[in-house]
């Protein structure tokens, strides 16, 4: 990792120790970071030999880890998304552990679906959840139910997570790769390295006392599915996808995304940025895709299978 990036973040004040419930794709990513800057991570996963897991923990398995390897935890982010019952997995399960740590601070990883669709208006922390989708209904009960469990608690709103290895550059691997076009749709994105930076800031502006319960994380320019991709078949000087008509598209789209594609909503990141000072590495897809393609080349020029 370089050092540049990580001494771009404020890092974790000395003997401070952080527990990464859930390390995939963005636990991974903070805790990294955090690692690099000298301070101890212990990351959890449900499978203990699965990669940079330190510890197991399932919600679905009887088996908890040893309270006493994690009793001088001062710091938890937790990234685990809510049962298929609308229960917190960490809450049903951990809550007992969370109560013997010192801690200062806990962040959990939501998701901006609570706000529902705002037919492509700005939403911000103010405004009233109104969550339609029914995993979004299931993320704002476990919202509420970490705000009442009496813990040092801040729930951070992300809309859709890209970054190396996760990014319309990997579109490109599928030969049926294809833009789909509903005029006036945008989505919300934040590059997975900008998840990192804002928890480091929001970690150290609570130290000092800024501490709102709630916060969007996400980049300053919502955009259609179009502009993203046809970025990406530039920078991978591929020609453009097919373009089809969204009612056409949906005759062979999953219930799932056709959910996605029902919401439209820009979110602000006026709280973070703007009231608590964050600086954005990436603060449009341009910029974040440029990130994501030093990777894929790397990887293509490594991997003699990569297409
Ligand atoms: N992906 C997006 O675009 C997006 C957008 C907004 C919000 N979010 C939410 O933000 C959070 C982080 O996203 P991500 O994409 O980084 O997530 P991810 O890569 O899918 O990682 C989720 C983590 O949760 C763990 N986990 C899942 N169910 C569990 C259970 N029942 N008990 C214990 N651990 C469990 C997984 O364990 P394993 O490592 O063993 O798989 C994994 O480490 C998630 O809650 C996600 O729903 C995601």
């Amino acid at each position: 990792m370089p050092k540049e990036f990580v001494k771009s973040f404020p890092p974790l004040r000395p003997n401070s120790k952080l527990l990464v419930l859930g390390a995939g794709f963005s636990g991974r990513r903070v805790a990294n970071v955090v690692k690099a800057q000298g301070r101890t991570v212990i990351c959890s996963r449900r499978n203990i030999n699965s990669s940079g897991a330190d510890i197991e923990f399932d919600s679905n398995s009887k088996d908890l880890p040893p309270i006493d390897d994690l009793k001088t935890i001062t710091h938890v982010l937790s990234c685990i998304p809510p049962l298929a019952t609308g229960e917190d997995p960490v809450l049903t399960k951990f809550l007992n552990h969370l109560q013997e740590m010192p801690l200062q601070w806990i962040g959990y990883l939501s998701t901006t679906g609570v706000y529902g669709d705002s037919k492509g208006e700005w939403v911000t922390e103010n405004d009233i959840p109104k969550p339609q989708q029914p995993r979004s209904i299931r993320r704002l009960a476990c919202e509420e139910a970490w705000k009442h469990s009496g813990l040092p608690i801040q729930i951070l709103r992300l809309p859709g997570i890209y970054g190396p290895n996760r990014s319309a550059l990997e579109n490109f691997k599928n030969e049926k790769c294809k833009i789909i076009e509903k005029p006036g749709q945008v989505f919300s994105r934040i590059h997975v390295d900008d998840i990192a930076g804002a928890v480091l800031h929001l970690i150290h502006k609570s130290s000092q006392g800024e501490w709102p319960l709630v916060v969007n994380i996400a980049d300053d320019l919502p955009t259609s599915n179009k502009d993203v991709l046809n970025f990406a078949a530039k920078l991978l000087e591929k020609p453009l996808p097919i373009v089809e008509p969204f009612e056409r598209a949906i005759e062979e789209m999953s219930a799932m995304a056709i959910s996605f594609w029902q919401e439209n909503r820009r979110v602000s990141n006026h709280l973070l940025c703007k009231e608590l000072g964050y600086s954005l590495l990436h603060p449009d897809y341009q910029s974040g895709l440029k990130d994501c393609l030093k990777h894929f080349k790397y990887q293509k020029n490594t991997n003699p299978n990569y297409s």
